[in-house]
């Protein structure tokens, strides 16, 4: 296959960026895009320029560092795919593709494809920790989980963080992501006990960091690669609300 890339190219924060565009050729469908940016790279340092700066690490969508916007889409589009799984099968030889950074305030383009999620971990830490009883490790039947609760619990707890959620929102919202951290510990007992206090931490620190508000268009749940729901976010919301009229 050949391929044209269009890919965005920026020093640093303060650059204002530019596309330029390169030829990707004689590429293998079953490569992956991350593997065919892999090429291209090696082909600019033969030639003496500088390699196009993208992060990456697992390359087996459980990570979430991969952080490309294909063609307009956070991770391209395939669904529940994320971009270092999507495969060079799924586009038409001769095709121009354009990449870019995630885009949005609370993600400063740190160089050309790569973005500082920094602002994730800080919200994570402002979640604090769940009460755990030091000693021997507990039968896992010791504590009894609804099915229900146990299932939801696990949908919520695929996030990988990997923010192509707020990439794809028109206001840089993070409240799927929040949503699903939040209720991956607050659904099960041993995250019960600082549940009021987690969502109201994390919220206030998801507002601090400059993420926009849900205005439930779905965008999100979209291009979320584990396919968390938009029902998170109603949940969180009214956890929230919960946690507010229990300080009250
Ligand atoms: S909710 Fe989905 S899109 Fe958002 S950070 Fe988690 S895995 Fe990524
Ligand atoms: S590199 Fe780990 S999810 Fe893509």
């Amino acid at each position: 296959m050949n391929l044209t890339l269009r890919v965005w190219r920026q020093t640093n924060a303060s650059d204002p960026g530019r596309f330029l565009t390169y030829p990707a050729t004689n590429l293998i469908p079953d490569m992956s895009f991350l593997e065919m940016l892999d090429v291209v790279n090696e082909q600019l340092i033969v030639r003496g320029e500088e390699p196009i700066a993208f992060d990456s690490d697992c390359r087996e969508g459980i990570c979430g560092t991969c952080s490309l916007v294909i063609n307009g889409i956070p991770h391209g589009g395939q669904k529940g795919t994320t971009a270092c799984q999507l495969h060079l099968r799924h586009f038409k030889d001769g095709d121009t593709i354009t990449i870019e950074p995630w885009r949005a305030k609370a993600f400063p383009v740190v160089k050309d494809l790569v973005v500082d999620r920094a602002a994730f971990d800080r919200i994570i830490q402002a979640g604090g920790f769940v009460s755990v009883s030091t000693g021997g490790v507990p039968d896992a039947n010791a504590i009894p989980v609804p099915k229900h609760d146990a299932d939801r619990a696990m949908d919520a707890a695929q996030c990988i963080g990997c923010g192509a959620c707020v990439a794809a929102c028109k206001n840089a919202s993070a409240m799927l992501f929040v949503a699903a951290k939040v209720s991956h510990l607050g659904l099960l007992p041993q995250g019960k006990v600082e549940k009021d206090r987690r969502v109201g931490n994390m919220v206030r620190a998801m507002d601090a960091e400059g993420f926009g508000n849900c205005t439930v268009t779905g965008s999100c749940e979209a291009v979320c690669p584990k396919e968390i729901r938009l029902n998170f976010i109603a949940r969180m919301n009214r956890d929230y609300a919960a946690a507010l009229w229990q300080r009250e």
